[in-house]
Parts: structure tokens; C-alpha cells; sequence
């Protein structure tokens, strides 16, 4: 039997399906594989929406850092954070590509926790940018509610928390739909989740405190579009 971590949403509520993958020496595959393209490409979207140096980022849903690797060397030293629900992927990430990479010294152990609940209390510092790229794709849309007011005391007020979701036309949601490019094929309830655009403005009616607005396509490779939250 499986040792599922919550709800069972998706493999990465698995543990077992998580240490496996780690001592098979396949972190990079399990978070979703094309380190290097999904890596650049969070990176290279973040500075496009102003991130700078001298910001502090919170990565959630982090995995074993595939944005982090990018992000930590552009990043001032220090102000890269993440957490993620698995602390196996955070632990394999930190031996296996930050550390082997420099970037130690520019993100210390104090910086990542492992956390289900969005939980950012642990950091004591407020953020100027967020992201959780496939990381809401992998459960109901309705987990991001849970998140906003979750993450929302360690914003600081214009800060911007980016999320990415896998999106169908209204008329299409209550089955299963191909995601062009990349051949995905989402559902209403199942991983990989789909939504729509009346749910997140559901979603975003309940958030205090933060305006969302709907960016799309950031040629993400499967078809995953971004969604800004502001924090106000
Ligand atoms: C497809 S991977 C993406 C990882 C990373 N964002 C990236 O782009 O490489 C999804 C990640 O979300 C994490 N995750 C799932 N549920 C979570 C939760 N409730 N809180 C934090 N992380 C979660 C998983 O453990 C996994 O590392």
C-alpha cells in the first residue's frame, strides 16, 4: 500500500513514489524532466516580469530546484527561498545540484522547508516574488485557495505571486482535454488537473488581499498558462 502524504491528488502525494525516484538517482525526471529548458524558462519569465537581484523570491512547490539553479545565481545571496511538500526532492536537490553547483553559500539549509501547507513562517522575511510552476496543475484548483491567505502575510504589499495552471474552454471542462503543445491530456479530477477561467476568478473573489490577473501563454512547452496574483 502506498504511504500517501494528504489527499492523494497526485504520485507526488506518494511517498513511496517520491524516494524511489530519489534513490534511482531520478529527481530530475520526477519533477517533470527538461531540467534545463523549465529551469531558464521560470527564470527567464521572472526577470521579464521585473524581477531583481535585490528581491527576495519564494519558490513553491520548489522540487529538487530546477528554478532554483537558475534563479539562485542571478538572485543577491541569500534571497532565494522554497519549500515543497517532499523533502526527499528538496534534500536531493540541495546534494546533488546546488551544492555540486557553488551555489551553497548563496542558499543555506535555513532557506528551503519542507511543508504541505504553505506554510512561510519559518523564513521570517517578506517577499517581492512568488512562483509555483506545476505545482497546482497536480491537484484541484481549490488548493490554491488554500494557499493565498496561506502565503499572503509574507508578501509585501505590490509583490507578485506567479502560479501556473493548465486551463479549457468552459464548455469543455467537465471531461478530458488535450493540451496543445505537448500532448498532455488534463481532467476535471484527476492529475493532471485542468480549470477554468470562471473557477480561478472564483478562486481570486475569496482571496483578500491579492488581484489576479490571467498572463497566458509564457510558451510554457506543455501548454501550462500563468496566472499573476498582486498582493495589495
Ligand atoms: C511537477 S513538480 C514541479 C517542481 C518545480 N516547481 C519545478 O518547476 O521544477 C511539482 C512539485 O510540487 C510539489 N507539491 C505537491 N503538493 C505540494 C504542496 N501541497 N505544497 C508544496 N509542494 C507541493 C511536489 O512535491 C513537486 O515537487
Amino acid at each position: 500500500m502506498s504511504a500517501l502524504r494528504q489527499s492523494g491528488f497526485s504520485s507526488y502525494d506518494d511517498a513511496n513514489f517520491v524516494r524511489n525516484a530519489v534513490n534511482d538517482g531520478r529527481h530530475r525526471e520526477a519533477v517533470g524532466g527538461m531540467w534545463d529548458e523549465m529551469g531558464s524558462l521560470q527564470a527567464e519569465f521572472l526577470r521579464t516580469q521585473g524581477l531583481l537581484p535585490h528581491h527576495a523570491l519564494v519558490d513553491v512547490g520548489a522540487g529538487a530546484f530546477r528554478a532554483g539553479v537558475k534563479l539562485i545565481s542571478y538572485l543577491d545571496p541569500g534571497n532565494y527561498y522554497a519549500i515543497d511538500l517532499a523533502a526527499e526532492f528538496l534534500e536531493a536537490g540541495y546534494k546533488r545540484e546546488i551544492e555540486p553547483a557553488g551555489l551553497a553559500e548563496r542558499f543555506p539549509r535555513r532557506n528551503f522547508a519542507a511543508t504541505g501547507a504553505f506554510d512561510l513562517s519559518s523564513f521570517q522575511r517578506r517577499f517581492d516574488f512568488g512562483i509555483a510552476q506545476s505545482v497546482f496543475t497536480h491537484m484541484p484548483i481549490e488548493r490554491l485557495s488554500l494557499c493565498l491567505p496561506a502565503i499572503q502575510p509574507y508578501f509585501n504589499a505590490g509583490g507578485k505571486f506567479f502560479a501556473t495552471v493548465f486551463l479549457v474552454p468552459e464548455g469543455k471542462a467537465r471531461k478530458r482535454f488535450k493540451q496543445l503543445p505537448g500532448g498532455v491530456v488534463t481532467a476535471p479530477d484527476r492529475d493532471p488537473f485542468h480549470t477554468t477561467l470562471t473557477a480561478l476568478h472564483a478562486v481570486a473573489s475569496q482571496a483578500d488581499g491579492w488581484r489576479m490577473s490571467v498572463i497566458g501563454n509564457w510558451n510554457h512547452p506543455r501548454n501550462q498558462q500563468m496566472v499573476l496574483f498582486t498582493r495589495l
